[in-house]
């Protein structure tokens, strides 16, 4: 399946490019989960298969459907955007719950990817695929779409860009639409984490050994995630464009918006989110 692929040499997207490289070949679609699975679900081993992985995506749909109180969404009837589709994990789920799913990527050998795990275990005729080649604009028009989801992702794209993909995410959703953002906050491990990943992103740059760092395991969960966001600084931004904002933390943490906000915002502590992770699920106004 070997294809010319433009890539970007931003080291925060190394990677993504890294893996899209593995996927970008003959293997089969379960030597792509052994291969790059790892860098989707955290899992490894030589007997992960396609279908095992497409099954974490399908249970984890379920569960944020249900915590993320979003049971009376009328997918079935809905154009859904995934931004950070990867190869699919969660996109054959989406495939078989709404009209029309396009699945978003800055990489794409992943999208070719994706529509494979698609046509296996989804509705590929109800899937279009979106190539976000500057990992911050979507070649999309206002409007296009019911619901923009995002899992996992906006951490690993440098916080302008993340802050830009909100506001496209926006953008690009109808008004009474929904956005339903996952993001990555601080927390007390950071103090070390941060300046590591900082260094790890710096060291991806030299020539040769760091593309080859950016393929290893423990440099990448050191360097991928490029920012931490606050609800309050996602809010700042676009909190003029949304209503019913509602978001979902961990009980073990405390994440306050500002006095002002009371109102209009909602903070939904739940226990089954990670200490680390915030969601943000809003109404475009
Ligand atoms: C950790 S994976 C999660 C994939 C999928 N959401 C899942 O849970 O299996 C992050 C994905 O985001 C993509 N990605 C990273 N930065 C991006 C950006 N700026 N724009 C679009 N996709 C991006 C990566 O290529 C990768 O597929």
């Amino acid at each position: 399946m070997k294809s010319r692929r433009a890539i970007s040499l931003r080291a925060h997207h190394l990677p993504w490019s890294s893996a899209g490289n593995l996927a970008d070949n003959d293997l089969t679609a379960d030597d792509v989960v052994r291969e790059t699975g790892w860098v989707f679900n955290n899992q490894t081993g030589d007997e992960l298969t396609l279908e095992a992985f497409v099954e974490t995506g399908d249970k984890e749909v379920r569960r944020y459907i249900r915590l993320l109180q979003l049971e009376s969404f009328r997918f079935e009837d809905s154009t859904l955007l995934e931004i950070g589709s990867g190869i699919g994990r969660m996109t054959s789920s989406f495939t078989n719950r709404c009209n029309a799913v396009i699945a978003a990527d800055v990489d794409s050998a992943f999208l070719e990817r994706c529509r494979q795990t698609v046509a296996r275990f989804g509705r590929i005729d109800r899937l279009s695929t979106l190539h976000v080649a500057n990992g911050k604009t979507l070649g999309l028009g206002n409007d296009s779409v019911d619901l923009t989801f995002s899992y996992i992702t906006l951490q690993h794209c440098q916080p302008q860009d993340a802050i830009n993909l909100v506001g496209e995410a926006i953008r690009v959703t109808r008004s009474g639409g929904l956005v339903v953002l996952n993001f990555r906050t601080w927390v007390r491990s950071d103090i070390a984490l941060v300046p590591l990943g900082i260094a790890v992103r710096r060291l991806w740059k030299l020539p040769v050994l760091g593309r080859r760092l950016a393929r290893w395991r423990w440099s990448t969960r050191l360097g991928w995630q490029a920012n931490r966001l606050k609800p309050e600084t996602v809010l700042q931004n676009f909190e003029s464009q949304l209503s019913n904002v509602k978001i979902f933390h961990s009980v073990k943490r405390k994440m306050s918006v500002a006095k002002a906000r009371n109102e209009s915002v909602k903070t939904m502590p739940t226990k089954r989110i990670n200490p680390s992770h915030w969601w943000l699920v809003a109404q475009v106004s």
